[in-house]
């Protein structure tokens, strides 16, 4: 079967054979499909779609183009994924609450995206911690801490690495299929048996209409599902930051103090307590939401949550007592300085995304690829829609390596938030899929 065939029969409308596509993605993993035919099929998918039998497909091709991991385990194997976000740490403390449910974690992060952080990159700010493991060092740490989280290896799933980097190039990025069979080959190569799905809208996420989001997430859940992984997702607001805080090291401080409980900032713990439940309830360790938020809950009241953190710190490489002296382990920007508002009234909405593009003026994201991060940088104490201020209040505290990103980062602060009369309400969770 020819590759030039397949892309033909793609380009015209039609549905592929599991058989098509699956010789297509070894062609392209073994590199006897050329870039230009690979290009060529990405926007062939991207203009036709493709039926949920097909992305179904390509999923498994993908998953089998590498290494896929099996586990032996106690416990269930489950992760979370978010599509990303600004403040969106939750995997650093959900990971190790699940683990001390009896769950094992093994999680495979990126890196930031666009203007979404990436947890990787957070991960990389605690010293000494080590996000690109070799295979058998995160099964040890996954059986031991039960959770563990790196990043992407060349092992699993290395036909998305290839797709998607043509992808990347190509304006191909932005198809249902597409990221589907990206997210969900890397998830199934991973060897999950549940999975919880945070597909992010609003003005801080990729996706910033409601139905783009429903979209996603229904492809995902059913694509998931009809590959054999029990899978559920919840459509989640990104209207708003959702730690009070965006920055590498800075998202660290902040989930070492969810996991010390020196903090419980509501907004992150209700869609925290949701996405874990989800999984609890998937692996039939609770009975139902309710009883799994309250299992969830108590891991963190108990402190065995952050012993599962420290466990994997410490499995990773990273400092022994990093959770308790994690101030003095991160490293700190030299200039720490406020953005005041400047006017009376209620922060009535946020330009989430410009936080994101703050964060990378001061460093913290990349403009391109190679760029090196600058982990002490970010933005602290945002505040929420709904906030009082007067003009002395601080929109935030920004952290800069020099003035020069501090005045651009709060320039882009200060425009990033509407001043008003009023915010509208709006809920943290905005929809469940199931499949
Ligand atoms: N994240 C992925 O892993 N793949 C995509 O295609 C998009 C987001």
């Amino acid at each position: 079967m020819l590759p030039q065939e397949v892309i033909r029969r793609k380009r015209d409308g039609a549905e592929l054979s599991r058989e098509e596509v699956r010789t297509f993605i070894a062609g392209l993993t073994g590199g006897s499909v050329s870039e230009g035919q690979v290009a060529a099929f990405a926007m062939a998918v991207f203009f036709r779609g493709m039926s949920r039998e097909e992305a179904v497909g390509l999923t498994l091709a993908m998953r089998d183009s590498g290494t896929i991991l099996a586990w032996d385990l106690p416990g269930p194997v489950v992760d979370k994924h978010s599509s990303g976000g600004i403040g969106d740490n939750l995997s650093l403390f959900l990971a190790p609450m699940l683990a001390a449910c009896g769950c094992y974690v093994p999680m495979i992060s990126g890196r930031g995206l666009g203007h979404t952080g990436g947890t990787l990159d957070k991960l990389d700010s605690i010293p000494g911690y080590v996000t690109q493991p070799d295979l058998a060092l995160f099964a040890k740490v996954t059986r031991e801490a039960g959770c563990a989280i790196i990043g992407q290896t060349a092992d699993l799933a290395p036909a998305d690495k290839r797709l998607y980097g043509i992808r990347d190039v190509t304006a191909t990025v932005e198809s249902i299929p597409l990221i589907t069979a990206s997210i969900l080959s890397k998830k199934l190569a991973a060897g999950l048996e549940h999975l919880v799905l945070d597909v992010k809208v609003g003005s801080g996420a990729f996706m910033a209409a409601f139905e783009e989001a429903e979209e996603l997430a229904e492809s995902l859940v059913a694509v998931a599902n009809g590959a054999g992984l029990r899978t559920t997702a919840l459509i989640t607001d990104m209207d708003e930051p959702l730690a009070p805080c965006a920055g590498n090291a800075l998202e660290v401080a902040h989930a070492c103090e969810m996991l010390l409980n020196w903090r419980a900032d509501a907004r992150v713990l209700e869609i925290t307590l949701a996405l874990g439940a989800e999984l609890l309830v998937s692996a039939g360790l609770e009975a139902d939401r309710p009883q799994a938020h309250s299992r969830l809950q108590e891991t963190l009241r108990s402190g065995r949550a952050a012993e599962h953190f420290e466990r994997m710190v410490q499995g990773l490489g990273g400092p022994r007592n990093f959770l308790a002296d994690h101030a003095s382990y991160l490293p700190a920007a030299p200039i720490i300085r406020p953005v005041h508002a400047g006017e009376a009234g209620t922060i009535s909405a946020i330009r989430t995304r410009d936080l994101g593009l703050a964060v990378i003026e001061l460093g913290g994201g990349r403009r391109v690829a190679t760029d090196r991060i600058d982990h002490r940088v970010g933005l602290s104490a945002l505040l929420g829609k709904g906030a009082s201020v007067s003009p002395a209040t601080p929109l935030c505290l920004v952290h800069a390596a020099d003035e020069a990103s501090f005045a651009r980062a709060a320039g882009l602060v200060k425009s990033a938030y509407a001043v008003g009369d009023h915010a509208g309400s709006s809920a943290n969770i905005l929809a469940r899929i199931t499949a």
